[in-house]
């Protein structure tokens, strides 16, 4: 049944990464979570439930959100780097509820702004377990910071540490902080997510003498307690020569910490940044092979150096919450677009689009999809999935092989959503932003509520 594309579609044209399947019905499993599967009428379940049951109750868009699977990857990254502490990064998507998940699987949890922190406080996570980074983070901010207690500041700033240390001097406490540095290196992804090279807004440099300056200035303010240095040199990275080369300039500056400053640095944070699969073209190593080649690595440039391998932790975000969500979407128009040269596109307009994931616009993020409430018989189109929003980058779903009978009312999913899907969801054109749905053990619970009408009025003023 896998049939050919019709002549004048346009097959001629779609990216060489994408292979018409098989079975454009059969799900390709690197790219859902663990409990996705199509049943025989080709209704995709996850959690044990079928998605057109769960949004028959919660309605479309919906983000479905795989607790077993985010657990399990949660707890992957916690085995695999033993005796690291694992900071989730929960930028890529907080809720109260992925909190409590976060700390029961024995995470601990990264936040950047008070929005994440009184999250995170609101969950009952213990502070003590909560990392705190920004690049601008305000004296109000700092001051609820080390009042809540949080474990440690991820310092970004030389105006920072001032504002740091006045606050735990007024409060009569001493905090723990690390210091960001930038090793100067060039993570290969979207340079919007890439951040250690220099030119960009994070961290403090090394090569320019920055960091030891900010590392001088820590152990010269009572208030405050130097733990060690922080780098993450991006995101949605496959490859581990980028950690090496941070790793061995992090270190060195560590070293030169212990030999000018005589201070022996106890911790050291590599960041996040692990890849995911979105689509067939990509492939990320299992954090079992990211642990054994990052710990490789330090161990030995640690060795080179004459330093104990201080204690270590990562700050993974995507690659837990990333595969674990998917977002479900029904189907309103199919249009085909006459293009130049005789070939026409199928474009399947959903019901959600930009404002639930703006990453394809904002990156040029590819994803893929398939037809989730039924069994097709059909062959397969080149189609490309667009949102219902006022411009034409609105897309969701740049190519992608869909069954040529794909219509209205029809349900489509969207793996790999839930890394900064939700977490950068606007209300653009007064979207009301869309539930994110737990699904475990055959039940269902919506752990974030849809927005309504009356949430965006609610701050219209008149
Ligand atoms: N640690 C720090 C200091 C970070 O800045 C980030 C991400 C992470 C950890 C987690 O990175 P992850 O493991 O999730 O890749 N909005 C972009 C990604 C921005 C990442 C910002 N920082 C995207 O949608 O791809």
């Amino acid at each position: 049944m896998s049939g050919r594309v019709p002549p004048g579609d346009f097959a001629g044209s779609s990216p060489v990464w994408l292979r018409q399947p098989e079975d454009v019905n059969a799900l390709v499993p690197a790219l859902w979570s663990r409990t996705a599967c199509k049943d025989a009428d080709g209704v995709l379940h996850v959690g044990g439930l079928s998605v057109a049951d769960v949004v028959a109750n919660v309605n479309t868009p919906a983000y479905l959100l795989d607790e077993d699977d985010f657990r399990s990857r949660a707890r992957a990254f916690r085995d695999a780097f033993d005796g690291y502490d694992v900071y989730y990064a929960g930028k890529a998507f907080l809720s109260t509820a992925v909190a409590r998940w976060v700390e029961e699987e024995g995470l601990c949890l990264d936040v950047c702004s008070d929005g994440e922190l009184s999250v995170a406080l609101r969950a009952g996570v213990d502070p003590g377990r909560i990392g705190y980074h920004g690049n601008n983070k305000t004296a109000m901010e700092l001051r609820r910071a080390v009042h809540a207690g949080v474990g440690r500041i991820i310092v970004d700033s030389f105006v920072e540490i001032e504002r740091i240390a006045d606050v735990a001097a007024q409060l009569g406490v001493v905090q723990p902080v690390m210091v960001r540095v930038t090793a100067g290196v060039e993570a290969h992804t979207h340079e919007f997510i890439a951040t250690a090279h220099e030119d960009q807004k994070f961290g403090l440099s090394i090569s320019t003498g920055d960091a030891f300056e900010a590392a001088r200035q820590v152990l010269a303010a009572p208030s405050l307690e130097l733990r060690g240095l922080h780098s993450h040199i991006g995101s949605q990275i496959f490859d581990t020569s980028g950690w090496e080369v941070a790793a061995r300039r992090v270190l060195a500056l560590h070293a030169r910490i212990a030999a000018e400053l005589g201070h022996t640095l106890p911790e050291l944070d590599l960041g996040g940044g692990f890849g995911i699969a979105y689509t067939t073209q990509d492939d990320p190593a299992e954090p079992a092979v990211l642990a054994e080649q990052i710990t490789a690595i330090v161990t030995a440039e640690c060795a080179a150096l004459g330093l104990d391998v201080p204690h270590l932790s990562i700050e993974p975000g995507r690659a837990i919450v990333g595969p674990a969500m998917c977002t479900v979407y029904t189907v309103g128009t199919v249009k085909q677009v006459a293009l130049d040269g005789g070939a026409t596109r199928t474009y399947v307009s959903v019901d959600g689009g930009m404002s639930d994931n703006i990453r394809p616009a904002l990156y040029d993020a590819d994803y893929s999809c398939t037809l989730a409430s039924r069994h097709s018989a059909a062959a397969p189109v080149l189609a490309r999935v667009v949102g219902k929003h006022c411009e034409s980058g609105d897309i969701v779903v740049k190519d992608e092989f869909l069954p040529g009978d794909v219509g209205p009312g029809d349900l489509l999913a969207v793996p790999a959503t839930g890394a900064y899907g939700r977490s950068m969801a606007s209300n653009y054109n007064h979207a009301l932003r869309p539930p994110v749905v737990a699904v475990r053990d055959g039940q269902f619970r919506v752990i974030v509520r849809r927005e309504t009408i009356d949430d965006l009025l609610a701050t219209d003023l008149g």
